[in-house]
């Protein structure tokens, strides 16, 4: 009983972790200012419960693109999870497929996505996709997803250049094994910092149509805050969004996303499924997430520390962790299906 909260991996994975590895996961952009705003602003929101409504059966799935899911949380892409546990992005699929949580798997994995599924092949997989300056490339890595049994292309939009990070320059990291989507193309240190330089910082809107009318998955556009961009997101063909700011990685002082959400959610009305990241660290702020209108979340860090500190195992009991709690909000609350969770149980 020594790991109760999501915290207590937090804890573990800092005190298992070499300096390098430690700041590139917990670091945020410049003065670290979102990372402790995105957590709090969950935290502020209240919530208002409501009683005697029946809940001693409660159900927790959700839909999300036509497709029913056991429970609201997934696995955010994190670049890089070898650098959390040797066997990486195995590890943590291994967890994500125990704790039925669907896993997106990112561009710069260190492991390749027919591999990661090949260690867990029962788990649901979305790939992040960053956009290449070589097309070529980013279309064969396209392809590949979904030859592989991804079934969502996640385009992440919020990186045309790294962040400022701080915590990183002074601790630098080498990338701890290759990285195959980009196998061949970075000649040198492979840090970081130079992987994503392969990023196109030129992408647009335009970019997106294409992905969407040509890849033959649907398109969650992930990295958007502005409900203006929600609007786009429409029009360009995307079935989704991911409300991010990156985990507090990319524009220190951009809106905390659970203030960002209720006006994206407005804007998007049911033309756009709405799915939020960014400091979920207990059950409530799935609850929350919910009730003002996502379909569901994902969890970054709270994964990588489970990874760091037991592998998939690890992976999992922070994910059954999150989910019990949620379970119990539920209950709490009076609303027994998290389909229902609406803005009734939030407080003005
Ligand atoms: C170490 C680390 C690496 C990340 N790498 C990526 C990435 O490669 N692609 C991406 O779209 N987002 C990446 N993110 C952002 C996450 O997908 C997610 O938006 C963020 O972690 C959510 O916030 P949380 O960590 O507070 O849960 C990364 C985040 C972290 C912490």
């Amino acid at each position: 009983v020594s790991r109760i909260a999501l915290s207590d991996y937090e804890a573990d994975a800092a005190a298992r972790l070499p300096a390098a590895a430690h700041a590139y996961i917990a670091g945020g952009a410049a003065d670290e200012l979102r990372l402790a705003a995105n957590v709090a602003a969950w935290r502020a929101r209240e919530l208002l419960p409501r009683v005697l409504r029946p809940a001693g059966e409660r159900d927790p799935s959700v839909e999300v693109l036509g497709r029913r899911w056991a429970h609201p949380v997934a696995v955010a892409p994190t670049a890089f999870q070898r650098m959390a546990h040797p066997e990486g992005e195995r590890e943590m699929a291994r967890g994500a497929e125990r704790a039925l949580a669907p896993m997106c798997i990112p561009t710069l994995a260190t492991t390749a996505p027919v591999d990661v599924i090949a260690a867990a092949p029962q788990g649901e997989y979305w790939f992040q996709l960053y956009v290449l300056r070589d097309r070529g490339r980013t279309w064969e890595l396209i392809n590949q997803a979904r030859e592989s049994g991804c079934t969502a292309l996640v385009v992440t939009v919020d990186l045309p250049v790294m962040g400022v990070r701080g915590r990183e320059r002074r601790h630098p990291a080498t990338a701890p094994a290759d990285v195959p989507s980009l196998a061949g193309r970075v000649s040198g240190p492979a840090t970081p910092e130079r992987l994503t330089q392969e990023i196109d910082p030129n992408l647009s809107w335009e970019d997106i149509a294409r992905f969407a009318s040509d890849g033959g998955l649907p398109v969650l556009v992930k990295g958007i805050l502005s409900p203006l961009d929600a609007q786009l997101a429409i029009e360009h063909g995307a079935a989704g969004i991911i409300v991010s700011n990156h985990g507090g990685r990319q524009l220190d002082t951009a809106i905390a996303t659970a203030r960002a959400l209720p006006p994206i959610v407005e804007a998007a009305g049911d033309r756009l499924e709405v799915l939020i990241d960014g400091g979920i660290r207990r059950g409530t702020d799935v609850a929350k997430a919910l009730a003002l209108g996502a379909r569901a979340v994902l969890v970054g860090r709270p994964a990588l520390w489970g990874l760091a500190a037991d592998g998939a195992d690890g992976v999992a009991q922070v994910l059954e962790l999150i989910l019990d709690e949620f379970d119990r909000a539920l209950a709490l609350l009076g609303v027994p299906r998290a389909r229902d969770l609406d803005a009734t149980v939030m407080a003005p």
